[in-house]
This record gives C-alpha cells, sequence and structure tokens, in this order.
C-alpha cells in the first residue's frame, strides 16, 4: 500500500505508514503539519538552529562538474596503483562511503578480487590489533590511502595515519608515498591540511558548512566512492532527483520527508522510543549504521531523541527476534526494503527432499526473503511493534542517492520537530576530554588529576 499522492517529479523511493496506523491516528500524524511547514521554510531560508550547518542542502545540484571530474580523474589515478584503498576517518568521515560502498560491491569482492581496488578502512578504532594486521596485508599489496578528517585534529586517524604514513613511505619511498595519499580536511584549518600543504598531497575540501554526518555527497564519500569503481554522476543524481521531489509540497500525503518525520514523531510521543532500521540484505549492514550515525548524533541531545537501533533480517530473527516480538514495547521498526535482487537463484528441486523444501522448489530466493519479510512484519504488529517501510526497487547508485538525500532531508525536519539542533554534536566532547586527560595531553593537567581521584 503506497500512502502518498503523486507529484510531477517523480522517484523511485516510495514510504509507507499504513502499519503503524493501529498504533496512531492519521489525525495525530497530521497534527505536525504546521510545524513541519514551518521547518521546511526554515531550512530552505536557513533561520533554524544550526543554520550555518545547512551546506548538505546544496550539494545534490550545486556540486559542481569540475570538482566531479576531478574526483573522478583522482579515483581514476589511485584505481590505476593500487589494489586496496585505505580509507582513514571516523564517524562521519567514514560510514558515508563504507555504507555506498558495501551496499554496491560484490558480497565477497575480498576473496574474488577483480579490477576495482579493495577498499579498507583505518582510524576508525584504536585497536592495536587491527592496525598490526592492516599493515601486515598493505606489506604485500599496491596500496593508496585516502586521508579523511573535517577537523584535522581527531585521535583515531591520526593515529593511524601516523602508522599508514610511515609503512607507505618506507614502501614506496616519499616521493612515490605523496602520489599515493590524497588528503580530504579544512580548506585552511587543522593539523591534517598543514601536513597536506607540507607534502604536497592532493586535497579535497569538506566544506565548512557541511558536518561529517551529512557529508557523504561532499569528496569525503565522493572520492572512495569513485575508487571503489562506482558511479558518483549516477549516485549524485538519484541526490538531486529526490531534492527536486521533496521540494514540491510540504504535505505530509505528498512528501516522504514530512511524512516520515511526523510519523516517527508521533511514535515517539505515544511512548515508541526506539526506532529500529531493518533490512533484509546483509550489503544494506552500513547503511543501517550510516543512519544510526546521521540520528543519533542529529537528535539524541538535551534528553530527548529517538534511539537509533539496527538489525539485520532474517540473521537477526534468530537472535534478536524474541525481544521484538515480545520484550518491552517501546519499539518501532521502519524496514528499507529492496523490491528486486541484481541477481537470479531459485530454490533447487531435490529428489529426495529430506528438507520437506520441495514446495518451494523453484522459487526465487528472493521472494522466499519477501515472504520472510511479509510474515515478520504481521508477527511484530501483533505483537506491539508499527511498522513503516521505506521501499527503493533494486540497489544501485542512483536508488542510494535519493535514498541518502531522504534520510538527510528526514533527519533535519524530524531533530526541528523535536526541537533540537540536528547539526551539532556537543556530547561527543565528553569521552575526548577524558581520554585526553588519562592520556596526559599537555594542556589537560587539571582534568587528568581530577580523574584519577576517581579511579
Ligand atoms: O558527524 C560528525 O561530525 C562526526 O562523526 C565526525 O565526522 C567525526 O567525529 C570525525 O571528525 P573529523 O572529520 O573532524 O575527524
Amino acid at each position: 500500500m503506497r500512502n502518498l499522492k503523486k507529484t510531477n517529479i517523480m522517484v523511485n523511493l516510495e514510504f509507507e505508514y499504513g502499519n503503524a496506523l493501529s498504533f496512531v491516528t492519521k489525525e495525530e500524524i497530521k497534527k505536525y503539519q504546521k510545524e513541519i511547514d514551518k521547518h521546511f521554510t526554515n531550512l530552505n531560508n536557513k533561520t533554524g538552529k544550526g543554520n550555518d550547518f545547512l551546506g548538505w542542502m546544496d550539494l545534490p545540484d550545486g556540486t559542481s562538474e569540475d570538482l566531479i571530474t576531478d574526483i573522478e580523474v583522482v579515483a581514476e589515478s589511485l584505481r590505476e596503483k593500487s589494489e586496496v584503498t585505505v580509507v582513514v576517518g571516523i564517524g562521519g568521515s567514514y560510514l558515508g562511503a563504507r555504507a555506498i560502498i558495501d551496499a554496491l560491491n560484490h558480497h565477497f569482492h575480498h576473496i574474488k578480487g577483480g579490477k576495482n581496488p579493495m577498499v579498507v578502512y583505518a582510524g576508525q578504532n584504536i585497536s592495536e590489533d587491527y592496525l598490526t594486521d592492516l599493515l601486515d596485508v598493505l606489506n604485500d599489496k599496491d596500496y593508496s590511502i585516502i586521508v579523511i578528517s573535517k577537523s584535522g585534529t581527531t585521535t583515531e586517524p591520526a593515529v593511524a595515519f601516523r602508522l599508514l604514513k610511515i609503512h607507505i613511505e618506507n614502501k614506496y619511498g616519499k616521493v612515490e608515498a605523496r602520489k599515493r595519499i590524497v588528503a580530504i580536511t579544512d580548506v585552511e584549518r587543522g593539523a591534517l591540511k598543514e601536513l597536506a600543504n607540507q607534502e604536497g598531497y592532493k586535497t579535497f575540501v569538506v566544506p565548512d558548512d557541511v558536518g561529517g554526518r551529512y557529508s557523504v555527497l561532499t569528496p569525503v564519500g565522493l572520492l572512495p566512492i569513485a575508487v571503489a569503481g562506482f558511479s558518483i554522476r549516477k549516485f549524485i543524481e538519484g541526490a538531486k532527483n529526490m531534492k527536486s521531489h521533496l521540494a514540491q509540497s510540504t504535505n505530509i500525503d505528498e512528501n516522504p520527508v514530512a511524512t516520515y518525520a511526523a510519523v516517527r514523531n508521533a511514535l515517539y510521543n505515544s511512548g515508541k522510543t526506539t526506532e529500529i532500521m531493518v533490512n533484509y540484505e546483509p550489503r544494506l549492514y552500513y547503511i543501517t549504521e550510516w543512519w544510526k550515525q546521521l540520528y543519533g548524533e542529529s537528535e539524541g541531545k538535551e534528553n530527548k531523541g529517538i534511539f537509533p537501533a539496527g538489525v539485520g533480517f532474517t540473521t537477526d530473527l534468530h537472535s534478536m527476534g524474541q525481544y521484538i516480538q515480545e520484550g518491552l514495547r517501546n519499539i518501532f521498526e521502519t524496514v528499507l526494503s529492496v523490491e528486486k535482487p541484481n541477481s537470479e537463484l531459485l530454490v533447487p528441486n531435490d529428489s529426495a527432499n529430506l528438507d520437506s523444501l520441495n514446495y518451494i522448489a523453484g522459487m526465487p530466493i528472493h521472494e522466499v526473503n519477501h515472504h520472510a519479510q511479509t510474515g515478520t512484519t504481521l508477527a511484530h504488529i501483533d505483537g506491539g511493534v508499527p511498522n513503516l517501510k521505506i521501499s527503493i526497487p533494486k540497489i544501485n547508485e542512483y536508488n542510494l542517492g535519493e535514498l541518502v538525500y531522504f534520510y538527510e532531508l528526514a533527519c533535519a525536519v524530524s531533530g526541528y520537530i523535536l526541537d533540537v539542533n540536528p547539526f551539532d554534536q556537543p556530547g561527543v566532547e565528553a569521552y575526548k576530554k577524558n581520554m585526553f586527560a588519562l592520556l596526559g595531553k599537555p594542556g589537560f593537567e587539571k582534568e587528568t588529576e581530577a580523574i584519577r581521584k576517581r579511579l
């Protein structure tokens, strides 16, 4: 059931909320209309909270041909040199690229190989064993590095890049190493910018007015996606079409962002404080991780916010399924549904039929998955879990472009409904302060003293 009216510029993505209507009424959803109109106006006129961080809204149609070509050219030169490209970054400086690359890649690219370099990640943790293993495999591979940090001062990527810089310089010599390193950072500030200037690395800019978690349509996401062999033009085109579609109306019956933002807030106000993003495709795992960061960091503040969780079905039906069916009733689900697979594989017939599965012999595996999805949705509704559905026809660059812009704009509108600034993240500083104090960072002496007393 499609719940939205059609407008002129159509998109592939559809949003449905019929399976939430036994939990919240249409009237409760529609009562957000006035507020939503105001929030769209504030976003478009840049008059709301965090209005100096709205540059992401201009990315789908404002990214210049020159920048796209530059990214493609640099990506091609890295691709020619590399069996592996290491993307160094954390949070918004890594999750977007990983989400799109994993969604598009062969599931077993690391075994199958092929003409596209394998993209691996560093600087998204501080694990000694992880970094040791990474350096170990890089000994035997031709590789390049894309180091990403908007601030240029984040500890995790800085530690990883120190190690990788030494490794790549030892392997290729300083001159060749410089050609294998690309830095994506602030236009003028930060340690990474300074280092890139000194070393003469190719650089791309993270625009000032785009926060990390909204940066997948900047070089932060686009360069790694292009290196992995995917079309950034189609990806941008999808985002652009979604932007045009969403600009036509702010009506909850017509604009899927308005609908999603209204429904999830109506559910939140009815006590459904956790949203579980569900997928039935393992390659969407990092889309969920990216979504979790986008919504968690944007909405979780001032002691409010929907808690964003994620599961991959049917895998997690055998672990988290029990809780979702019968646990605390403060959850709702949003299924990111893929209508068609990119391949074709049928359940084979078996003459012995010991597993009694011949009744589905000849059925596409995707159809089995789809029945699992429908059956699970109905069971969860019966168990008290409202169900929303975002569907895309299939996984490709264009549809993922539509999806990311949909999620980003919905996050901004939803954050405004919660009356928070969806573009800052003051809470992530607390752990850093303690960590720096414990590490003995100069300038943190008072904090070190205070924290020692607590241990
Ligand atoms: O969304 C955000 O702002 C954060 O997740 C940042 O992207 C993350 O902390 C990394 O920051 P930086 O790019 O400055 O290294």
